[in-house]
């Protein structure tokens, strides 16, 4: 998101066991499409794919054999969190931005060595209290603060003076912000842990364009059904009239912009009416979906030394096909 908006503040009451409601916005959905749509490059929010159906979607992406990032990055984890945690050091606050299934935040919280207390950022909040249910189970003895919230706003989050704050940002989101986006999200960061505070990010690096294009490209189709739900979507929230069968999905490496673009492509002439207003698609138009950026180790430095962090440490598989690092705040 490209404008700052007022910060809001959260209850500080650190003992309180109830989520936290930084209310995150009812999304003005029908102003983003019809701007998006509206542009002579037509394109849609990414974030926008994470209805309901979108997210279970998502979670079977992660599961299918092209998609290497998710089986990558749990590897590495695996493997590497016993040597994460002596870095992070004891007694960290763990602040973790859209913790989703919360797979990973288990690994760390179970790998770290006495978190203080672990605070997940989620827009959902009822994805939010359910995986909050769930860790106070499985960590009866760790303080949880969760916080329901946008965390592209500038939000103000509980903290605990003295303590060594960390950000967990796992699965390569920080690969769909453009780099103005990026930079704005690592500043934040690095503001907010403060100097010596860290990041421990998940990084997908700049491969092969045959795999990476297999990746966003599945053979059983299901990031198209991502993409093409997108649309339904849009006719069930809008009561919008796309035809979903004269859309194709595919996604491209694009070598100069370091990036996989995505985009559902018209496959005739058609016009589509959304709350009042039409839009037109030639044959062959393309709406620009998403974009999944990837870096190389330099190149991702370079941003992370731009938002005020050093990247101390790097993690990869034997292939060098993901990454996780650990930042710290200069
Ligand atoms: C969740 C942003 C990491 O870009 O790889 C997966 C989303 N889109 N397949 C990615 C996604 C299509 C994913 N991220």
């Amino acid at each position: 998101m490209s404008n700052d908006r007022t910060a809001v503040s959260a209850n500080k009451d650190i003992a309180t066991p109830e989520i936290i409601d930084l209310h995150p916005p009812e999304e003005a959905i029908r102003d983003l499409m019809v701007d998006g749509l509206g542009a002579s490059s037509k394109t849609l929010p990414c974030r926008l794919f994470y209805d309901e159906r979108g997210s279970e979607l998502f979670e079977l992406i992660c599961e299918q054999p092209e998609y290497y990032l998710t089986r990558t990055e749990l590897a590495i984890l695996r493997e590497h969190l016993p040597e994460m945690a002596d870095m992070l050091g004891p007694k960290c606050d763990v602040i973790e931005y859209g913790s989703g299934s919360s797979i990973k935040s288990r690994l760390l919280l179970h790998a770290l060595h006495e978190p203080a207390v672990y605070i997940p950022v989620e827009i959902s909040c009822t994805m939010l209290e359910q995986a909050v249910a769930n860790l106070r189970q499985e960590f009866p003895n760790l303080e949880i603060m969760p916080v329901c919230a946008d965390y592209m706003q500038d939000i103000d989050l509980p903290r605990r003076e003295g303590d060594r704050r960390m950000e967990f940002f796992p699965g390569s989101t920080i690969g769909n912000f453009h780099r103005d986006d990026a930079l704005r999200f690592l500043k934040r960061s690095a503001r907010f842990v403060g100097g010596g505070g860290a990041l421990l990010i998940g990084v997908d690096l700049i491969k092969d364009p045959a795999e990476l294009e297999a990746a966003y490209n599945d053979a059983a189709g299901i990031t198209s059904e991502f993409n093409i739900n997108l649309l339904d979507r849009i006719n069930r929230e809008l009561d919008a009239d796309f035809d979903c069968d004269w859309f194709r999905f595919r996604a491209i490496w694009n070598p100069e912009l370091h990036r996989i673009e995505s985009y559902l492509i018209s496959e005739r002439d058609q016009t589509v009416h959304i709350d009042g207003e039409t839009f037109a698609f030639a044959t062959d138009e393309r709406i620009r979906t998403e974009c999944s950026y990837k870096y190389d180790l330099p190149l991702f430095a370079e941003l992370a030394a731009e938002a005020g962090f050093e990247v101390e440490h790097v993690w990869t598989d034997p292939q060098q096909r993901f990454s996780v690092q650990y930042l710290v705040a200069t």
